[in-house]
């Protein structure tokens, strides 16, 4: 762990008012529980304060992704989708959401996101077979107010820019159908196509990270910390202008360039070996 003093539910509470979240935020959430140092109580209490801090008014959003790589199970032809007991592959606080009895979860194989508060029904109600198109719950968030709170983790993970790529047309992306079944409530099983929007081969890996320092650049984000996390807070309608502004000018602008992702500047990243995360020291 980054840091081994003690970090209070006050800490992490005090931590995201500071960094500008406040009441009615519909707010998107990619985290690493454990850049945060040694949090009192845990996974819980980031999820009590993240929905303390946006009120009954507000929405709280993560993805709770089953994908192959952080999930391998889901690869299985066989694997049936239970959005009721499918882990997250991507958290520790991802799957204290699933967990809470008010959470709701969009369907899709392997990129299904969750949600507790105001708009969670209707986040999750969108859409069709595809995570990522505009009709999506993460499109319909991101045209609907979103806000983003990176909490110890880099832009890398900002999953929003897939929905970017299929507006602006990227042609390093392939469109495909995946066939598997879900599980209803009910306990039947049904079938379930999902549309996947994977990288081409020779596809050089994604730089989100740019579009980020940018951002920062350009006073659109809120950085702080909480605890040993480097947290940065901004809207993602200033991250989808500057994305556009981006591509029109080098369509090549969320890829690595040289091999190689760009440096941030706020804070520390290391890897801990289960991923990247941003933190103090
Ligand atoms: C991969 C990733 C989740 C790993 O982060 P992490 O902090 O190591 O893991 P989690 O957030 O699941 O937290 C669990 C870890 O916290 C630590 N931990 C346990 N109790 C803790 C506590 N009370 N306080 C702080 N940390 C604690 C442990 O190291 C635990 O790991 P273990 O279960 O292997 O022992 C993170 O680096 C990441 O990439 N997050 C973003 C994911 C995302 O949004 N992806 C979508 C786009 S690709």
């Amino acid at each position: 762990m980054g840091v081994n003093f003690l970090v209070t539910k006050n800490d992490v509470y005090q931590g995201l008012v500071d960094l500008g979240i406040k009441t009615g935020d519909l707010l998107m959430v990619h985290s690493s529980l454990s850049a945060i140092g040694l949090v009192e109580g845990g996974s819980k209490t980031v999820v009590d304060c993240l929905l303390d801090v946006i009120g009954q008014q507000g929405t709280l959003v993560v993805p709770t992704f089953t994908y192959p790589s952080a999930f391998p199970d889901s690869a299985n032809e066989k694997w049936v989708f239970d959005p009721e007991s499918a882990n997250s592959g991507v958290g520790s606080i991802t799957n204290e959401v699933i967990k809470r009895s008010d959470s709701k979860r969009s369907i899709h194989l392997w990129h299904s996101i969750s949600a507790i508060g105001a708009l969670a029904q209707q986040i999750v109600s969108q859409g069709g077979n595809s995570a990522w198109d505009f009709k999506s719950p993460m499109g319909w968030l991101l045209n609907n107010g979103a806000s983003v709170l990176l909490l110890g983790v880099p832009y890398q993970n900002l999953t929003a820019i897939h929905v970017w790529e299929i507006e602006f047309e990227v042609n390093y992306r392939l469109d495909y159908y995946i066939e598997r079944r879900v599980r209803e409530s009910n306990g039947n099983l049904k079938p379930l196509f999902s549309r996947v929007y994977s990288p081409k081969k020779n596809h050089p890996g994604s730089d989100f990270n740019r579009l980020g320092e940018k951002l920062e650049f350009l006073k659109k984000v809120n950085k702080g910390s909480i605890g040993n996390a480097i947290a940065r807070f901004f809207s993602a309608e200033d991250a989808y202008c500057l994305a556009h502004e981006m591509y029109k000018v080098d369509k090549s602008c969320f890829l690595k360039k040289d091999n190689l992702v760009t440096q941030l500047t706020f804070g520390k990243t290391i890897n801990n070996g289960k991923g990247e995360q941003c933190v103090v020291c």
